[in-house]
């Protein structure tokens, strides 16, 4: 059927369709005996006798159609993925099936016209198909044809649709920017593109639209948002492709509480119209207590598993390994006193895999009786063992799993744990959502590799006014008017209140060992818009790909996507990237000469 309002449309401008007077989700029981025509897909063909019954498929749904005896010769021919159009009456169904919205009637096929014959697809178009992986891929538009892809992507739409709604209501324009720049300061590295009329010279593809979004509030439009194909050539993952979209946004005249509530509005009112869910108010964490309790910037707080710094129970009682750590970590998974050495040991196994890179997990069981065991009985006594579980909040029936090391390693390492823990004990359930604001990053993080200072954000984000005095002291210190917005342990969005004081920005380049001549080289064009009356402003972006997948109760982004590359960066259905005959990769591109229609 179809939902739109068909009242705000003048008459005249609704199209009328030739092809198909339905399409095969949309018949009902009060369309018995209606002439109908329909065109789509075989996706399924029964012989019963003379019968022959065909399962239309196309976007909408899937239609019953019967072939009698005077045509069985050409629905005998009809394979899967035929193309076809067919004349014929709505009846109603003998065995009625339940299952589907058109499962009460069915079609009697008076005329059949094949319009495109198909070749046996190399795997099922149904919602579990037998196709691998590579294959899918490789026929990208037949994977597609699928439920479960379609369903993706109709949910990717809603929500672009809903999104430009919400920020249009509050005066947002939505202003598109160039693909073809400059290298950004997003931190990945940079697609580049040659340039045919400027020989050896290059552009950059995007890796986001920053510095123009800021350029367009020194512009005075004060409202800016764009979905937009964002462009990263680094390392990629589940939820990571080097070419993805963001909801970009940017605001004038905002501090960041404005900004956070102006997307939690937005994020609200998604989750309103495309889930039909209300949130409670998003809770907010400073980055140093995410670190602290969880390990990582982007916790997943489903569910609690919070670490529990033990150093001053486990020390000094012989056990080497805890007496020379900087931090002894232990989280409790709840009822798990009963899990058997083959258990155990899969556990500490799993710690020890490069994933998680630890060198081992000591577990104490909180037993019903009240008693403990350990596997590191020969240091610690019951009276010991209590201590640990009273410090963790441990109860009977519990688990204790500990590691030790270097702070910052251990707490990576504790993170994965708990997120491993919390996937095998179904604590992480898609159908749950806990958004989570995470601020008051630090405005640096000391890169080893380079030996100098990186903008944990990007350059252009702002110091936080009470900790600019630590700037030239203890850099490592100060905290920045950055946020990331996290849903269910995934980073969906980051941004930050700017700079926009030209000479803050300078120090900011100096801060990053950029000399002069080079931050002029490179952001110039920014720094001198400074000069010219740049209003406060600040903004954020969504990852959108990210979203849809949550929305969809997914983790790879993939699906989200109607052509995605493989987890090497490839498309394999167009087999790119690929090399570049010679004389095409420079200036002197063949001109290609196209038949004249006339
Ligand atoms: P940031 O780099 O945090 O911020 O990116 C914003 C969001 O984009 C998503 N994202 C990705 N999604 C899929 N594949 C990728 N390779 C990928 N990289 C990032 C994440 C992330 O939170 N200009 C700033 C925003 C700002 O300051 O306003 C920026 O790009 O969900």
């Amino acid at each position: 059927g179809d939902h739109r309002d068909l009242h705000s449309f003048p008459t005249h401008a609704l199209p009328i369709y030739m092809y198909r007077s339905h399409t095969n989700g949309a018949l009902r029981i009060e369309d018995v005996n209606k002439e109908v025509t329909l065109a789509g897909w075989v996706q399924k063909t029964r012989e019963m006798g003379a019968m022959t019954f065909v399962d239309l498929r196309d976007r909408y749904g899937i239609t019953q159609l019967v072939f009698g005896e005077e045509h069985i010769a050409i629905a005998k021919e009809l394979g899967r993925e035929d193309v076809i159009q067919v004349k014929g009456l709505v009846i109603e169904r003998e065995s009625k099936n339940k299952n589907i919205p058109t499962g009460e009637i069915e079609i009697t096929v008076k005329e059949i016209t094949v319009l495109n014959k198909s070749k046996t697809p190399p795997f099922t178009i149904e919602d579990e198909t037998d196709g691998g992986e590579e294959l899918r891929m490789q026929y990208r538009y037949l994977d597609l044809r699928r439920k479960p892809l379609q369903d993706a992507l109709k949910l990717r739409h809603k929500l672009s649709i809903e999104v430009r709604k919400y920020l249009d209501s509050i005066d947002f324009f939505e202003i598109e920017t160039p693909y073809l720049i400059k290298s950004t300061p997003e931190g990945a590295r940079d697609f580049v593109v040659p340039s045919r009329m400027n020989e050896g010279q290059f552009y950059a593809l995007p890796q986001s639209p920053q510095t123009f979004k800021q350029l367009l509030m020194v512009s005075g439009y004060d409202r800016y948002y764009q979905i937009v194909r964002c462009f990263r050539d680094e390392d990629l993952r589940a939820d990571r492709q080097p070419e993805f979209t963001q909801i970009d946004c940017e605001m004038a005249f905002v501090n960041q509480e404005d900004v956070l509530n102006t997307f939690e509005g937005m994020v609200d009112y998604l989750f309103k119209k495309v889930k039909g869910l209300e949130v409670d108010a998003f809770p907010r964490m400073g980055y140093a207590t995410a670190i602290e309790k969880y390990g990582s910037d982007k916790p997943d707080i489903r569910f609690g598993m919070t670490f529990n710094y033990i150093n001053e129970e486990t020390q000094n009682k012989g056990f080497n390994v805890f007496d020379q750590a900087e931090s002894v970590i232990a989280i409790v998974a709840e009822d798990c006193s009963t899990y058997t050495r083959k258990e155990l040991d899969k556990l500490v196994d799993f710690v020890k895999t490069p994933q998680v890179g630890a060198k081992g997990l000591v577990y104490v069981k909180c037993n019903e009786d009240g008693t403990f065991k350990s596997s590191v009985d020969k240091f610690y006594n019951q009276d010991d063992l209590k201590a640990w579980a009273d410090k963790c909040g441990a109860k009977a029936g519990d688990l204790i799993l500990v590691m030790s090391g270097n702070k910052a390693e251990t707490q990576n390492q504790m993170n994965v744990l708990r997120l491993h823990l919390g996937n095998e004990l179904g604590l992480r359930n898609p159908n749950i959502y806990a958004p989570l604001w995470v601020y008051d990053f630090p405005l640096l993080e000391w890169d080893e590799e380079s030996g100098r200072y990186h903008a944990m954000h990007h350059p252009f984000t702002s110091p936080k006014e009470e900790d600019i005095h630590l700037l030239e002291t203890e850099p490592a210190k100060v905290r920045a008017n950055a946020y990331d917005l996290v849903l269910n342990g995934t980073e969906i969005g980051g941004g930050s209140i700017r700079i926009h004081d030209k000479k803050v920005q300078a120090k900011m380049f100096e801060l990053l060992g950029f000399s002069d001549e080079e931050a002029q080289a490179q952001f110039g064009f920014l720094m001198n818009a400074f000069e010219y009356g740049a209003p406060p402003h600040g903004g954020i972006a969504l990852g959108f790909d990210r979203l849809c997948a949550l929305f969809g109760g997914q983790e790879t982004i993939r699906d989200f996507i109607a052509f995605p590359k493989n987890n090497s960066g490839r498309d394999v259905m167009i087999d790119s990237p690929s090399a570049i005959a010679k004389d095409r990769k420079s200036t002197r591109l063949t001109p290609v000469t196209w038949p004249s229609r006339m």
